[in-house]
């Protein structure tokens, strides 16, 4: 697809108090985007607006809760008579519960799901009607390499996840040819506040599965998305395209250091904050773009990135033989 000017469109960013959608925000903002933000937190969205027009942005506030379908149809109408129009969704809003499956609390398992999956249909079906009117708009999702693939602790999340990217390929094929596109981000581990905002059931706090990723890569691969929409963005190498392709060739691979050592990466040497975290009542302390776990150094993930290479090398290689041997 071409690229496109972004300037003066209206994008509408759901869980705009924090993380990945105040930094995607900001980076809309840069770029000329005119934003109305939502969350629950109307004190951080505020803090947000104040940041967004001292860079020169327009932001309008509309806090709500995406599971509340008043709220998602209120915000999509706020946000037309505001502006006029809405070009944008970038549907963001999420959260995660850590604890065996088989011991979360059923109401943390269906949240999961109505915020993470339901959410973004919600708003989604809040905006096409005007899309469908406007003959174009885009539907962006912030999905995450657990879209794809699984993480021990996060089996709720996990399956939210993949339960969101298997709705937005099928939303694309409804939307062909309509000049409305869908794109995706499958998002790494980034330094948000997801991991004091999540409630658990272990004893230490939650961490993100090694390499963390500044979330600025991920905003600007959201400006990018809103540039050139319609695609299935994968922002890094390591925790990213290259966990992809050993996936594909050599599953066992993060089957092994997952079902291992996945517990373990994901958990910090800190106590739990609070242990009903943000699922239902929204944790008003920490918002901003960045949270407790700082991006692992790039050092360490050039290292990594070597191992994982040779390793996958290795694997590509002895197929290939096991293969020729055969013949
Ligand atoms: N951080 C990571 O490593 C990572 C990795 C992969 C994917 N992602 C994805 O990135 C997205 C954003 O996560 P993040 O890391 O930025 O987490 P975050 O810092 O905890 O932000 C989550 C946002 O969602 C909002 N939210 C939560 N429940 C809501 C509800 N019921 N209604 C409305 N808003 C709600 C929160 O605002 P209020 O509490 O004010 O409502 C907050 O603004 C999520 O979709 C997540 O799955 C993150």
């Amino acid at each position: 697809m071409k690229r496109q000017d972004v300037k003066g469109q209206v994008a509408i960013v759901t869980g705009a108090s924090s993380g990945v959608g105040w930094q995607s925000a900001v980076r809309l903002a840069e770029a000329g985007v005119r934003l109305c933000v939502t969350a629950r937190t109307a004190q951080a969205l505020e803090r947000l607006r104040d940041e967004v027009l001292q860079r020169g942005g327009e932001c309008l506030v509309v806090p709500g809760d995406v599971t509340v379908q008043e709220d998602v149809e209120r915000v999509v109408r706020e946000c037309l008579a505001h502006y006029g129009r809405v070009d944008v969704l970038v549907n963001n809003a999420g959260v995660q519960s850590y604890g065996l499956f088989d011991a979360l609390p059923w109401e943390h398992i269906t949240r999961v799901l109505d915020v993470n999956c339901l959410g973004f249909m919600r708003f989604a079906r809040g905006v096409l009607p005007h899309f469908r009117r406007q003959g174009r708009g885009h539907v962006l999702n912030v999905q995450s390499m657990l879209s794809r693939g699984g993480a021990p602790l996060l089996s709720a999340y996990t399956a939210s996840k993949h339960a969101t990217l298997g709705w937005a390929k099928a939303l694309r094929l409804e939307l062909e040819g309509t000049g409305i596109e869908v794109s995706n981000i499958l998002v790494p581990s980034v330094d948000t506040n997801m991991f004091a905002h999540a409630p658990t059931l272990l004893s230490r706090a939650p961490a993100p599965v090694p390499p963390t990723y500044d979330v600025d890569v991920v905003a600007r691969s959201v400006v990018a998305a809103v540039r050139r929409p319609g695609r299935t963005r994968v922002p890094v190498f390591l925790q990213g395209r290259l966990i992809l392709a050993l996936d594909a060739v050599a599953p066992w691979v993060g089957q092994f250091l997952l079902g291992h050592f996945g517990a373990r990466m994901q958990q910090r040497d800190e106590p739990v904050e609070r242990r009903e975290g943000n699922l239902f009542q929204p944790m008003t302390r920490s918002y901003g773009p960045h949270g407790p776990v700082p991006p692992t150094p790039r050092w360490k993930r050039y290292s990594a990135t070597a191992g994982l290479a040779a390793l996958a090398g290795g694997v590509v290689l002895g197929v290939a033989g096991l293969a020729r041997a055969a013949r």
